[in-house]
This record gives C-alpha cells, structure tokens and sequence, in this order.
C-alpha cells in the first residue's frame, strides 16, 4: 500500500474506529426513511494512512465509508492536496468501480466547497452525514452555522483542541491569533 497520507498515531485507528461505528448505526436508523442519505468527507485524505512513524497502514475515513454495508446515495469528499484528491480518485476507481456514478471529489478548501455542496442540496428531501477531520484550524465557524441551517446533517467534527491551546496567550494578550481564534 502507497500512500501520500502520512500522520496520526494509535488514536487515528481509535478515532475512526468510533466515527464508523456511528456511520455504520446511522445508515441503519434510516435505512426506511424517504430521505436520500449523503456522506460528506471535508479532510477526506487518500481513504489511507501510513501513520507518522512509518509503522502502520490503516484504513482512512473515505474508503471506511465507501465499504459500509449498507450504503448512502451520494458520496462527496472534499480534498485541498490534488496529489491526495488524485490518489483518492484512483482508490474508488480500482476498489469501488461499481460506486463511480455515485461519488464526487472536489479539490479544494473545505469551507468553500462545503458550501458549494451544501448550496447544491435541497435538504428537504435529503439528510446528510459529515466528517470534519482537520489537521488544525481549518474548519471556520461560519461554515458550521452553514450546516446547522440545514437541520439536515449530522456533523462529526474532531476538533483542534491542541492547536487551540497553543494560541492561547500566558500573559493575557490575544492579539497574535485573535482574528485565528474568531475564525475558529
Ligand atoms: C487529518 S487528515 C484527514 C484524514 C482522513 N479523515 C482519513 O481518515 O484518512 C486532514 C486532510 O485534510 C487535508 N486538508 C488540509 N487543509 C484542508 C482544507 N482547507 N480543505 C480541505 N482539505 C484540507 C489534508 O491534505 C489532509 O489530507
């Protein structure tokens, strides 16, 4: 396995291991719904990862929600690097090539395409499950209260608490991260 997808350690596997437990119970608690179900992955890397150390492949959140059991009618991910977005599409192609109709990866920010997406969708009729697994700070609050609009999605969102604390001054001074710390 190659991949360009390097970080994380023994929680990477914990973390997806929860969120794909949720995705898996979400997909049966609508399996009889009317809705049209849609999984939006905004950091979705390659759907693999070599951890940082070098000593373990696991399975990104991607290519997790792709081989669910039960499926969703529409994937979407959403991937800043055009190398990863590529190895991603390369993946779904040689893994899921009965998917390829039902997938859409945009190369791009997550912010902004989340509201391409979002814009895209009449959310009447639809209910979506998101992933929002940054790096860092990436995520702008803004784009959250874009989702909760909807009142059609159900966000995961891991958020930075590290990257966070580190912008928070010792000597009560706020101003180098201030408008980061808004943003966030
Ligand atoms: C923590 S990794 C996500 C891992 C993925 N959830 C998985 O399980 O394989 C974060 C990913 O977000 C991408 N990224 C960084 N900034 C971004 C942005 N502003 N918009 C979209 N993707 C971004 C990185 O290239 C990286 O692949």
């Amino acid at each position: 396995m190659a991949t360009s997808q390097k970080f994380g350690g023994n929680w990477t596997e914990e973390k997806l291991n929860i969120f794909t437990s949720y995705l898996d119970a979400y997909l049966i608690a609508l399996q009889n719904q009317k809705f049209k179900k849609i999984y939006i992955d905004a950091f979705a890397g390659t759907g693999e990862i070599e951890t940082s150390d070098g000593g373990q492949y696991l399975v990104g959140s991607a290519k997790r929600a792709l081989a669910s059991e039960k499926k969703f009618d529409h994937y979407y991910f959403i991937e800043a690097d055009s190398q990863k977005a590529g190895e991603l599409q390369d993946m779904i192609y040689a893994e899921f090539p009965r998917m390829g109709r039902i997938f859409t990866i945009y190369c791009g920010d997550a912010n902004d395409k989340l509201a391409e997406i979002i814009s895209s969708v009449d959310w009447s009729y639809n209910r979506g499950l998101l992933f929002l697994d940054p790096y860092a700070t990436q995520v702008n609050w803004t784009t959250l209260e874009n989702v909760a609009q909807t009142k059609s999605i159900d966000a995961w969102y891991l958020f930075p608490f590290s990257a966070l604390e580190r912008m928070l001054p010792k000597n009560g001074k706020y101003d180098k991260w201030e408008d980061c710390i808004d943003r966030l």
